[in-house]
């Protein structure tokens, strides 16, 4: 098992899948971690709807290319959409904020249990929403590519440093 560090250093977006199937139990245990994310008033707005299914999969990777981005979702074998449970006024307020923190439970949990992700906003929400028969009131923020990378490779973080965004008042 991986220190959090660690997960949080390894995890990157995967975009070169290996041509194998991801097991059910694994798709389950990171929508599970999702949804132990905290979330204000504990609303828990989320919903995820797990594709699995290769036929699906290929609409879904169809969506996915509708802006000319993610080429690579030919070769994802399954997804995972993420909408906004719609009801409470709070809910409403926060629940992008409350997804990002869902979908970032999922992805570390992916790594942990040595999957990979790529979270991807470009993603052809009206036609995702008539591909599955989601609801057009609640269209998906984004959608979880997931898989077993194809390399074991991990490339090195392109990121500002924390002089940069920190403001220390010490
Ligand atoms: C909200 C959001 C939307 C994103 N959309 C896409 C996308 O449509 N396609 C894609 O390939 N990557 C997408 N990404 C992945 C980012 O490009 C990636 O997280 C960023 O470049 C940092 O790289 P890393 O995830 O490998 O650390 C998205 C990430 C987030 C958080």
């Amino acid at each position: 098992m991986k220190d959090y560090f660690s997960l949080i250093c390894d995890r990157q977006s995967c975009r070169d899948y290996a041509d194998r199937p991801i097991e059910k139990e694994i798709l389950f245990k990171c929508v599970e971690a999702a949804g132990l994310a905290p979330s204000a008033r504990n609303c828990q707005p989320w919903r995820f709807t797990i594709v699995n299914r290769p036929d699906l999969c290929k609409r879904i990777a169809a969506c996915a290319q509708e802006e000319g981005f993610n080429q690579f979702t030919d070769h994802c074998p399954a997804f995972i959409v993420v909408q906004p449970e719609i009801g409470s006024a709070t809910a409403e307020k926060w629940h992008r904020f409350d997804l990002g923190l869902a979908v970032m439970q999922l992805c570390l949990a992916a790594e942990d249990l040595g999957a990979a992700t790529c979270i991807m906003g470009s993603i052809g929400e009206e036609h995702l929403v008539k591909t599955l028969g989601l609801s057009p009131d609640a269209p998906p923020v984004v959608v979880v590519a997931i898989g077993y990378a194809a390399t074991p490779e991990h490339r090195p973080k392109i990121r500002k440093q924390a002089g940069d965004y920190v403001t220390y008042l010490g």
